[in-house]
């Protein structure tokens, strides 16, 4: 039987999954990565960690699946979008990688605004603004403050396409993770040369760009030897897709009129789009899409999943005691207590900025804020109001699509949050649109492992590939009493952030200082 393989390199771990001809999932395995934050607004990681959790995860999932390595006719890779890892001649890494979420950068986004001639110029030649997450700024950061460092860089790869130089030897990425180095020409769909002259930046740092599901490279004997022969040296490696627009083809969003919204660490909103359309205002991503040919347009809330993250290890102690005892899960018995509050939270506000924003505000001064907390508040009431207002930031991102002009019929839910139905129903509460789960809610990894399927020949298109295999499940429609309830405080909670704004930049300076 032929298999193919999806590797996912995400922030908390990587995943490997194994799916047959006709797109059924037959096994996955994982490994965990730890972030490091050195200093106030990073978040590195060591790409060693993506490696090892690669070796673990690819052979066990193979056991687990009962397969034979030369049964995998393909491999995809997506991973985490914008991270810098930086390697010398001898392609050894020159410093923990920079990750997307990482916001040291404000200095130099704002140098390239102006070396490109402002903004207007540099959508005109990348289609996006300068965000501090993006790989461009983080190059600019390197050789401003570790110019040694900066001086013995020869390649400066995303963290999908370091997992693919070790196991095929090339240097290769493919245009839709390219899309958020904010080097690519993304009408063009090849490296700007016109803005990389005037950020004085070696257009030979950056690999070799491909389109999605073509073969970029095959498996090497080093590389097959390093999964303890679970992968065969020979075995094509398709160029893959940065994780948004891998999952976007994981949850069939390869049409127009389909948005998805993911809620993973960050939570996206996501829309296919045939041509190219850019926000003027650039606070919507446009990017390559990983079907060839196509682009697409997603807004991003940065700590999404990650605040409720924070919020288990800051104040659920108790639910992490309780459920080593029960067996249960503490975000479920977390996310109980938000369920037995009203909608609204009593009035308690949340702002999910815990690592600064990017859609609709650019900002990595903002932080994460409660506001409206009584003495009669409980954690209930806090836990939900950390969903509604991460729910309420991806209405943000949603509503620009819509006064874009950019018609959504229909939102699929995918990402860890996608499991919980609290999470799902207050999202279709709070963007007042019904929304649909996946049959194969299996992100990322399964989005590539369709474009292995697709550059091995299995089916014509990448369209066709989603058409045979995707199916939506458990439609789900908003509650009418809660939708009144979310429209009356959206407003007044996007009015906390423009209240902010100007003392999240001075207490992070006077923080930092
Ligand atoms: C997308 C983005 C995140 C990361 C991590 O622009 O920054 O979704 O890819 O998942």
């Amino acid at each position: 039987m032929a298999l193919y393989l999806g590797i996912d390199i995400g922030t908390s771990g990587s995943r490997a999954l194994l799916i047959d001809e006709r797109g059924a999932v037959k096994a996955s395995a994982g490994g965990g990565h730890t972030c490091q934050a050195p200093k106030p607004l990073w978040s590195e990681q060591d790409p060693a960690e993506w490696w090892a959790a690669v070796r673990k995860a690819v052979p066990e999932a193979l056991k687990k699946a009962g397969a034979r390595p030369a049964e995998i006719k393909g491999i995809g890779l997506s991973g985490q979008m914008h991270g810098l890892t930086l390697l010398d001649a001898k392609d050894q890494v020159l410093r923990p990688a920079i990750l997307w979420n990482d916001q040291r950068t404000a200095e130099e986004c704002a140098e390239i605004v102006s070396r490109a001639g402002g903004l207007p110029e540099l959508l005109r030649m990348v289609s996006n603004p300068a965000l501090t997450g993006f790989t461009a700024p983080k190059i600019l950061w390197v050789r401003r403050h570790e110019p040694q460092l900066y001086e013995r860089a020869r390649k400066a790869l995303l963290p999908k396409d370091y997992i693919r130089l070790l196991l095929t030897g090339e240097y290769a990425t493919e245009v839709s993770d390219a899309s958020g180095t904010l080097l690519l020409d993304i009408r063009k769909r090849a490296w700007s040369n016109e803005l990389l002259g005037k950020l004085e930046l070696d257009a030979g740092l950056l690999p070799k760009v491909y389109e999605s599901p073509e073969v970029s490279g095959k498996v090497t004997e080093a590389a097959s030897q390093a999964l303890g022969g679970a992968v065969l040296p020979g075995t094509p490696v398709v160029g893959g897709g940065g994780d948004q627009a891998a999952g976007g083809v994981g949850a069939g969003i390869v049409q127009s009129g389909i948005a998805s919204v993911s809620l993973g660490t960050s939570g996206v909103v996501f829309l296919h789009a045939d041509t190219l359309k850019t926000d003027p205002r650039g606070r919507l991503h446009a990017f390559c899409h990983a079907v060839p040919g196509k682009w697409h347009m997603m807004g991003v809330c940065l700590a999404s999943g990650g605040s409720f993250q924070w919020f288990r290890n800051a104040l659920g102690q108790p639910e992490v005691e309780a459920a080593k005892m029960s067996g249960a899960d503490p975000y479920d018995l977390l996310v109980a207590q938000a369920a037995a509050e009203p909608a609204g939270s009593r009035g308690v506000c949340f702002l999910p900025y815990l690592t600064g924003e990017r859609t609709p505000h650019a900002d990595p001064y903002a932080t994460g804020t409660f506001v409206g907390i009584t003495p009669s508040t409980t954690k209930g009431a806090l836990a939900r109001a950390i969903v509604e207002g991460v729910c309420y930031s991806l209405r943000d991102s949603f509503e620009i699509f819509k006064a874009l002009g950019l018609p959504v019929g229909e939102v699929r839910v995918t990402g860890g949050g996608a499991k919980n139905p609290f999470w799902r129903q207050t999202l279709a509460d709070v963007f007042g649109q019904g929304t649909r789960g996946l049959a194969a809610a299996e992100g990322p990894a399964y989005g590539v492992a369709l474009l292995a399927a697709v550059g091995a020949g299995a089916f014509k298109s990448v369209e066709e590939a989603c058409r045979a295999t995707v199916q939506t499940c458990d439609p789900l429609e908003p509650k009418p009493p809660h939708v009144k309830v979310y429209n009356a405080f959206h407003p007044l909670w996007q009015n906390l952030y423009r209240s902010l704004k100007g003392d999240y930049e001075k207490l992070s300076k006077a923080v930092h200082a």
